[in-house]
């Protein structure tokens, strides 16, 4: 807590005694104030402007219909940096209690780690990331994979995050995204928040409006469910008309990390990346009515890119799923399955491979798309160096096997349907289609329109048509805009 002057405003439910007060003490700290409360009997009431942090020692939580601590935050308005009494709320409440923002903007100017245990976050307005770049880049909280950034970390056992349908968090993602145009993964850049070492999580009715980055993370953790979740990355500067494809890259979704059995259900994504992402080691991911608008899809990747370690993404099963693109954004990829090439060049984020591991039991039933450029799409030579791109080919060590892919109807944009390019050092097993009926957009080369490479098919997997091709017509770098 900084020194200056915390209102903490205490209300006691007992018989007779309505009460309330504001007590400000100068420098002090929270449990002292909170000892200092319950030992005086108050009985002026609450002045309405001035306690920016409530604390209500005995409300009554209709929901649970038990006794629980409640602080209501208010912010302190304008451009004041709310991060002090943001932080006092989760020491106070975060064990237990209910911690209530009201609508209201609250700004949040550095990285900050929460702890919630048996508690709730109920947020009916928008915590508010500061657009100060040098700030947030000098003091970037570094996350191990791909040596990326994050601003707000939330830890702890049993927690809900309820945006009430209309709350959640404000990137400012703008001053971003014009900040790192042209430059995938640019240092320093975080992500909006990340459920990192927890267990039984919630995040409901949330809504991530103007990421910064990627809007979310569950690192290490698992039983989460994301519950009607909305993200929306949206360019305003005119200068990005025509350049859209980068101006919104890494606004991801939300991805998947070293995590167990997360599941995300009735989710709408518009942006510039992935609308989901499952990086190394997830297991147990699953996803049934997600609405994806522009960017790179559903991403089962990208993964394998650290030189002699195994990965792997197990047991995923995905449903109603509908890819469209935005007014703002193509979309790029369908379903998209992006290994590492098999030997090591530069560093990650951008560089990298050697990776090994599998992807496998993965099942994706009912996908609904129109105009995506690369549908269903399989990459085993993944690096992000524009100078080596196409170089590992046939050489990635990741194995794909048992991918089951039914009912998936609409039109691609171009002519790729099917772009299965496996490694021949390491080829794909057991991929099988059902009912998958895309009509291609284009017809002018119908060689590509079904490319499988390293991969056998044709028979018992459902796809009559498909056969090796190394053309690179509509390739990951030819397609542009
Ligand atoms: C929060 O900030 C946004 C954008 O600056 C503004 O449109 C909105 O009215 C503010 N909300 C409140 C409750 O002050
Ligand atoms: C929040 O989510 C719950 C459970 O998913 C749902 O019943 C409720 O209607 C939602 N509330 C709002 C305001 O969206
Ligand atoms: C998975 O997580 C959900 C909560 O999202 C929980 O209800 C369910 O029991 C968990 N399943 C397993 C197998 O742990
Ligand atoms: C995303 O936000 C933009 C700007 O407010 C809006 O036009 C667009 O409809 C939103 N997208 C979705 C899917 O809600
Ligand atoms: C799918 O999710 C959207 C967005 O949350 C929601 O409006 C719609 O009711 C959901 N559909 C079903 C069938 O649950
Ligand atoms: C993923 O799990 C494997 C097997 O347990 C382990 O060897 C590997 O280090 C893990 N990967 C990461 C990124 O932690
Ligand atoms: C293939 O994956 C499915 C889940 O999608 C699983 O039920 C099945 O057992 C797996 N098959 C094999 C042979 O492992
Ligand atoms: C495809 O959808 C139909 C109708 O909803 C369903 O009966 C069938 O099980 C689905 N196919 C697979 C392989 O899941």
């Amino acid at each position: 807590m900084r020194a200056g002057v915390l209102s903490v405003a205490f209300l006691s439910l007992g018989v007779g005694s309505v009460v309330g007060s504001a007590i400000d003490l100068a420098l002090a700290k929270g449990h002292d104030i909170l000892e200092a409360a319950s030992q005086l009997i108050v009985s002026e009431p609450i002045p309405p402007s001035s306690p920016l942090l409530e604390i209500d020692e005995s409300y009554f939580d209709v929901e649970s219909g038990t006794k629980r601590k409640l602080c209501v935050l208010h912010p302190k308005g304008g451009e004041e940096l709310d991060d002090d009494n943001f932080k006092a709320a989760f020491e106070h409440c975060g064990n237990g209690g209910i911690i209530r923002l009201p609508d209201a903007n609250y700004t949040i100017g550095s990285p900050l780690t929460t702890e919630l245990n048996n508690a709730i976050l109920d947020v009916h307005g928008w915590i508010s990331f500061s657009s100060d770049i040098d700030h947030w880049v000098a003091k970037r909280v570094p996350f191990e994979f791909q040596n990326l950034a994050l601003a707000w970390i939330i830890k702890g056992t049993n927690y809900v995050l309820e945006g009430n349908g209309k709350g959640g968090i404000y990137g400012n993602g703008d001053v971003w995204y014009n900040w790192a145009k042209d430059e995938g993964n640019k240092y320093g850049r975080p992500m909006s928040f990340a459920i990192s070492d927890s267990k039984n999580v919630v995040v409901r009715n949330w809504s991530v409006i103007q990421p910064q980055f990627w809007a979310s993370i569950v690192i290490r953790s698992e039983n989460v469910l994301y519950k009607n979740y909305y993200v929306n990355a949206t360019q305003y500067n005119p200068e990005a008309s025509g350049h859209f494809l980068n101006w919104l890259q890494n606004t991801d979704g939300c991805d998947t990390y070293k995590s167990h059995n997360v599941t995300f259900e009735d989710m709408v994504y518009q942006g510039g990346d992935d609308c989901l992402a499952l990086k190394p080691n997830s297991s147990m991911i699953r996803a049934r009515n997600v609405t994806c608008f522009g960017g790179t899809g559903i991403a089962f990747g990208s993964i394998g890119q650290y030189k002699g370690i195994v990965d792997y993404i197990d047991d995923v099963e995905f449903t109603d799923i509908t890819l469209l693109p935005s007014s703002q954004h193509l979309m790029k990829n369908g379903l998209y399955f992006k290994s590492w090439m098999g030997y090591e060049i530069g560093t990650p984020p951008n560089g990298g491979g050697g990776g090994s591991g599998y992807g496998r039991d993965i099942k994706v039933d009912g996908v609904k798309m129109k105009d995506v450029i690369r549908p269903i799409y399989l990459q085993s030579d993944l690096t992000y160096l524009n100078d080596h791109r196409g170089e590992g080919h046939d050489t990635g060590l990741f194995h794909w096997s048992n991918i089951s892919l039914s009912n998936i109807s609409g039109t691609s944009a171009l002519n790729r349907v099917v772009w299965l390019d496996c490694s021949k050092q390491t080829p794909c097993k057991d991929i099988t289609f059902d009912h998958v009926k895309i009509t291609p957009g284009k017809d002018d080369a119908p060689e590509i329109h079904y490319v499988c490479n390293n991969v056998v098919l044709g028979g018992g997997d459902g796809l009559d048509a498909c056969h090796p091709s190394d053309s690179q017509k509509e390739g990951a770098e030819e397609v542009k805009g």
